[in-house]
Parts: structure tokens; sequence; C-alpha cells
């Protein structure tokens, strides 16, 4: 069962929801919509003004889907895992406009903390409303400043209980620092068990490379890609996190049902080579 936008939440109604959300996440809301059912992020991209699709390289646009369909697979079934095992909080940093709290059947008692920055953060909630599926908190940090996560614990969070924390398309917009006490700061809060999945992605070179046409994509629209790693171990060593699964995103989809869409970007091995990830204490 998909979550299906409250029927008094019509495209003007959503128009008047305040704030306008980062144009990355909306980006990648618009790809999430055609990679998977997603009602919601419909929803949520008509109401940040919609995507003009025609602006974008139309071979960029189909490798994006899939990586896309290709990480939410991943994390959602993290996610669900964790939850299984007893997880009750969950915390999506640089969230945008995910709408894994809406989509995911997990149950009431499972609270979600959406931290993004400021017009981002409250963008889900407040076009969406309440979901059928477990508790919504909006948390508006700035995750480059030290200390970013003691406003987890003034909304809530419980440090002493496990947390599972998303870093999913975050950490590449953040300077390499950044990026790190990301990781170092989340394995402070939450107990042992608490889990750590990410996303990162590789550095590429080759200007002909479809990544550099995403770099350019991305700055169209006002995002900057800082930072890129060549293997996850490097990121996470001395963190305080271990890494416990590691696919790179070939791997990973060697593993779904192959949709057969246009698989020709994806095998001429011009690939972004993101890395998807999960780690814990
Ligand atoms: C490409 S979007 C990804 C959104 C979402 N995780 C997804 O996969 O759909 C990157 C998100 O990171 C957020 N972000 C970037 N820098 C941030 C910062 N310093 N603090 C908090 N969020 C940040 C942006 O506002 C944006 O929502």
């Amino acid at each position: 069962m998909s979550y299906r936008v409250p029927a008094d939440r019509d495209d003007q109604s959503l128009e008047r929801a305040g704030s306008s959300p980062d144009a990355t996440a909306v980006l990648a809301a618009h790809v999430r919509s055609k990679s998977i059912d997603d009602p919601a992020a419909r929803s949520l991209v008509a109401a940040a003004g919609g995507v003009d699709e025609s602006r974008f390289p139309r071979e960029l646009v189909d490798h994006v889907v899939e990586s896309v369909r290709v990480r939410t697979s991943f994390l959602d079934d993290v996610v669900m895992r964790s939850v299984r095992r007893g997880t009750s909080q969950i915390v999506i940093l640089g969230s945008g406009l995910d709408t894994r709290p809406w989509r995911l059947p997990v149950p009431n008692h499972v609270h979600t903390y959406l931290v993004d920055r400021d017009g981002t953060a409250g963008f889900s909630s407040e076009v969406l409303g309440n979901s059928p599926y477990g508790q919504i908190r909006s948390v508006t940090v700035d995750v480059t400043q030290l200390h970013w996560s003691a406003k987890l614990v003034e909304s809530g969070l419980n440090p002493d209980r496990r947390v599972l924390y998303i870093a999913e398309a975050l950490l590449v917009y953040l300077s390499a620092s950044a990026a790190r006490n990301v990781a170092y700061e989340s394995a402070g809060l939450g107990s042992p068990g608490s889990e750590f999945a990410f996303t990162y992605g590789k550095a590429q070179r080759n200007p002909d490379s479809l990544y550099s046409s995403l770099r350019k994509s991305v700055s169209e629209v006002g995002g900057e890609f800082k930072s890129a790693i060549s293997h996850p171990q490097s990121y996470i060593d001395g963190t305080g996190w271990t890494l416990s699964e590691v696919e790179t995103y070939d791997t990973y989809r060697s593993k779904l049902p192959d949709i057969g869409d246009n698989p020709s970007a994806w095998t001429q091995g011009r690939e972004p080579s993101w890395l998807c990830l999960s780690a814990h204490q």
C-alpha cells in the first residue's frame, strides 16, 4: 500500500506551503517519483513548483533515475531491517523531500526525524501532513555546524536508545571535514546497535563522464559537489562507526530485478560509481 495524499491537500493548498525547499532536494524527489511508485514525492515536487526535465541531458536523467532506484531500494531495506530489530528512532540527515516516513509501513511508535536546513526541513510535513506510519519530527539544522546533533536531543531524540541514521545524497554536498563530522557526531548519539547508512560518491576525473554532466546539472540548480571518497573505509575510519555492509551501485543493482528501461547508460562504465553503505557501532 502506498501513501495517498489527503484529498484536502490539492495542488493549490500545496502551493500555499510557505517555504521553498532546496533545489537539489526537489530534483532528487522528482527523480524518485520516476524511479519508484511514490505519489507523495509527486505532490512534494508539484508543491515546490515542479522540475523542467528538458534542462538536463536525457542520458543523464535516465542514469540518475536508475541510480535513485538502486539507492532507494538499498536504504528502504536498511530501514525495514533495522525497525524489525527494534530500532524506533530514525534520523534522516539532509532529508530534502524524502518520503520514507510516508511510504514505509513502520509501526506507530517509530519516530522519524527529518533533518535539513531552514526552508527544507519542515516542507514535507507542511505539505503532506501526518503519516499513517509512525511519528514525524522536522528539525532545522545545518550539519556543517559543530554540535549540530544537540538539536536532535532538544527535539526529543533519546540518546540512550538505538538510532538509525541515514545520509542519502548528502555527503558530497559537504566539505570532507564537515562530512566526517556528520559521521563522528552521529556516532555519539545512540545506544550500541545504532546504525549509520550513507551514500557517497567516488571521485571521477574524466571530463566526459556522466559524473561531470551530473556535477554541471547540479550546479545549474545551485548545488555544489564539495567532496568525494575513493573508498568508504577512508571516510568512516576513526569516526566511531564500523563498516558492516559495503555495496557499489553496480553490485547492489545486480541483485535487483532488472527493469531493463535503459541499461545502456549504466553499462558503459561511465557511471558516477556512487556507493551505498551501512555501518554500525
Ligand atoms: C540532493 S538532496 C538529497 C535529499 C534526500 N536525502 C534525497 O535523497 O532525496 C541534498 C539535501 O542535503 C541538504 N543539505 C545540504 N547541505 C546541508 C547542510 N549543511 N545541513 C543540512 N542539510 C543540508 C539539502 O538541503 C538537500 O535537501
